[in-house]
């Protein structure tokens, strides 16, 4: 049988530990990956043990914590600390999710803390969105028109904006562009040059299900094609994973479904 292998330089080692837990009645262990570009060493995972009363709830208080008080070259990206930027989208605990949402009292035993996975890393846990990004943008992400503009903004119907909204307000609209779907799922780790994956796919399925847009033929053109679109197998890792409980699968359906409905 095949095995396959990291190579040598992407092995992650046993890192440095930190106590900085003395005295403590509640304390936690959290394992958190480490890769410097500017040293030449491999990444490695190091440890931080820490006091539980010092710092709030989430997983994200505790990377503020330790950032704060035990290691203040801790690389990670937030903003919000609510679950809107998604910029603190990365895999805690073996998924992939908001640090801001996640509480530390529903990990189990020591917590593993890692960037988002098949993504290059910038530093420790910041993953490089660039090609997602320029993904995002060959999609156009924004309302195209050729009718000439009202005198006011363009109105919908509560049933259209229900297309956008979702009837339980977890529609398309609601995605945050965290990146835990895309970054989970098979098709896009193997194939995410070309395969467009969840996260671009339902922000393309935003703007094809938005009646006030006159591009939904543009749009599809856009996405008719071997990779791009049809590379999803419908897996369901990113409806799984979505920490904003949104549906990346089924917006990737409707996409497919309109694909041959049009024909
Ligand atoms: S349903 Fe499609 S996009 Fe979602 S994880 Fe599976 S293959 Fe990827
Ligand atoms: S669909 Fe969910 S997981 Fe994917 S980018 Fe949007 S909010 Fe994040
Ligand atoms: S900090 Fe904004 S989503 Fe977590």
């Amino acid at each position: 049988m095949a095995q396959f292998t990291l190579p040598k330089n992407s092995k992650v080692k046993k890192g440095d530990k930190y106590n900085g837990a003395n005295g403590a009645t509640r304390k936690r262990i959290f394992k958190v990956y480490r890769w410097d570009p500017d040293d030449e060493d491999n990444p490695r995972l190091d440890e931080y043990t820490i006091d539980l009363d010092k710092c709030g709830p989430m997983v994200l208080d505790a990377l503020i914590h330790i950032k704060d008080n035990i290691d203040s070259t801790l690389t990670f990206r937030r903003s919000c600390r609510e679950g809107i930027c998604g910029s603190c989208a990365m895999n805690i605990d073996g998924t992939n999710t908001l640090a801001c949402t996640k509480d530390i009292d529903d990990c189990n035993g020591d917590i593993k803390v890692r960037p988002l996975p098949h993504m290059p890393v910038v530093k420790d846990l910041v993953p490089d969105l660039n090609h997602v990004y320029a993904q995002y943008e060959t999609i156009e992400p924004w309302m195209k028109t050729d009718s000439p503009a009202p005198d006011r903004e363009r109105l919908q119907s509560s049933e259209d904006a229900n297309l956008l909204n979702g009837d339980d307000g977890n529609g398309p609209a609601g995605c945050i562009l965290c990146f835990c779907c895309s970054t989970s799922c098979p098709s896009y780790w193997w194939n995410g040059d070309r395969f467009m994956g969840p996260a671009v796919l339902l922000q393309a399925y935003r703007w094809i299900a938005d009646t006030r847009d006159e591009a939904t033929g543009e749009r599809l053109d856009n996405l008719e094609d071997p990779f791009r679109l049809y590379r999803c197998h419908t897996i369901m890792n990113c409806t799984n994973t979505c920490p904003k409980g949104l549906n990346p699968a089924k917006a990737i359906a409707e996409i497919k479904k309109l694909m041959v409905t049009r024909r």
